[in-house]
C-alpha cells in the first residue's frame, strides 16, 4: 500500500521552495511538480498530501491539476511521451508520424499500448519549433528531428530505464 508522504529531503525542499514565494500557498506548482515525479501522477490522497502541506483547499490543487497538462491526475501507462503536432511540427512530419505510431505501437484509443509501457498524446506547441518534430518524454525530457528510427531508440532506452541523453535544441544555420 502506498503511504502518501513526502521524505525529509522531499520537506526540506519543499520548504525551500515556499521561502522564494510571498505565501507557501504559492509554491503549489513546484510542490505538484515534486509530488508528481515521486507519486507518478496526481491522484486524489496526492492532492490530499499537497494540500494539507502548504494549507491550501484541496479543491484549489485539484483546480490546478486539472488545469495544467504537464500535471497528470490519472497515469494511463509507465512512459508519457508527448508528440508536438501543432503548427510547425504538424507541417513538418509531425501529424503523418502520430499516425504512423498509432498503427507501429498498436495504441488503443487512450494512446496506451497493449502491454502499458507506452503512453503517447498529442501535445500543443512544445516550444522547439525551429527542431521540429518535437517530442517531449516525462514532461522534461526533450526530442527534436524526431523519426521514427530515433524514437525506436527513444523507446529502446525507456525500455533499459534510461531516459534517453540530454539534448539542446540544435543552432540554427543561416545562409
Ligand atoms: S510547433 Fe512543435 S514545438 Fe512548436
Amino acid at each position: 500500500m502506498t503511504e502518501y508522504a513526502f521524505s525529509p529531503t522531499e520537506k526540506a525542499q519543499i520548504e525551500g521552495l515556499c521561502r522564494r514565494y510571498p505565501t507557501r500557498q504559492s509554491a503549489v506548482m513546484p510542490v505538484l511538480w515534486i509530488a508528481q515525479q515521486k507519486f507518478g501522477e496526481l491522484s486524489p490522497p496526492v492532492i490530499e498530501l499537497v494540500a494539507q502541506t502548504l494549507g491550501l483547499p484541496p479543491a484549489h490543487v485539484e483546480g490546478v491539476v486539472s488545469f495544467y497538462t504537464m500535471y497528470i491526475p490519472k497515469r494511463k501507462g509507465q512512459w508519457l511521451l508527448e508528440l508536438c503536432t501543432c503548427f510547425t511540427c504538424g507541417e513538418c512530419g509531425g501529424r503523418e508520424l502520430w499516425s504512423t505510431i498509432q498503427d507501429r505501437f498498436q495504441l488503443d484509443e487512450e494512446g496506451v499500448s497493449p502491454d502499458g509501457f507506452l503512453w503517447f498524446r498529442e501535445a500543443e506547441c512544445l516550444g522547439g519549433c525551429d527542431a521540429a518534430p518535437v517530442l517531449q518524454i516525462e514532461g522534461h525530457r526533450m526530442v527534436f528531428h524526431l523519426t521514427l528510427e530515433k524514437l525506436e531508440t527513444v523507446i529502446e532506452s525507456l525500455r533499459q530505464g534510461e531516459l534517453p541523453p540530454f539534448e539542446s535544441i540544435p543552432p540554427r544555420h543561416f545562409e
